[in-house]
């Protein structure tokens, strides 16, 4: 169990604070440190599963971003191009009026598909990612 504390300050879109608050309070969580403190230990299980992943896999990766923010059509154009040898497939619906979503299907070495995320979700416009793997081994 955690020992000491530390305290932090976080800016956060209205809206954001809003849904999170919402969440928390029908989760029954007594405070919003704890729903933040679950949330950041959920965000490092993500990140460690994502680590462990090796081998060949195919993966798909969702995301969503708003494509009125400056530059990001063409840095995830630049993205995909960068990695045509694992990317199979991808397919792009226009959400809403700002939302764009985009299903990339990969096929590939575990580091590569890792790469393609992290250069992904960095990015200022994205709303979403999330990355799925198959293990041909474990089917
Ligand atoms: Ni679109």
């Amino acid at each position: 169990m955690d020992t000491e504390l530390s305290r932090i300050g976080v800016s956060l879109p209205e809206n954001l604070l809003e849904k999170f608050d919402v969440i928390i309070k029908n989760r029954g969580y007594s405070s919003r440190s704890e729903g933040i403190r679950d949330a950041i230990r959920g965000y490092i299980r993500y990140y460690d599963w994502m680590s462990s992943i090796e081998g060949d896999r195919a993966a798909t990766i969702t995301l969503a971003y708003n494509h009125h923010q400056k530059g990001i059509e063409d840095t995830l154009n630049n993205i995909q191009h960068k990695y045509l040898d694992i990317i199979r497939s991808s397919v792009h619906i226009h959400m809403e009026n700002d939302t764009c979503v985009e299903v990339i299907i990969l096929k590939g070495e575990a580091g590569k598909i890792r790469e393609i995320y992290e250069n992904i979700v960095k990015n200022k416009g994205i709303q979403h990612v999330k990355l799925d793997t198959i293990n041909p081994e474990e089917i």
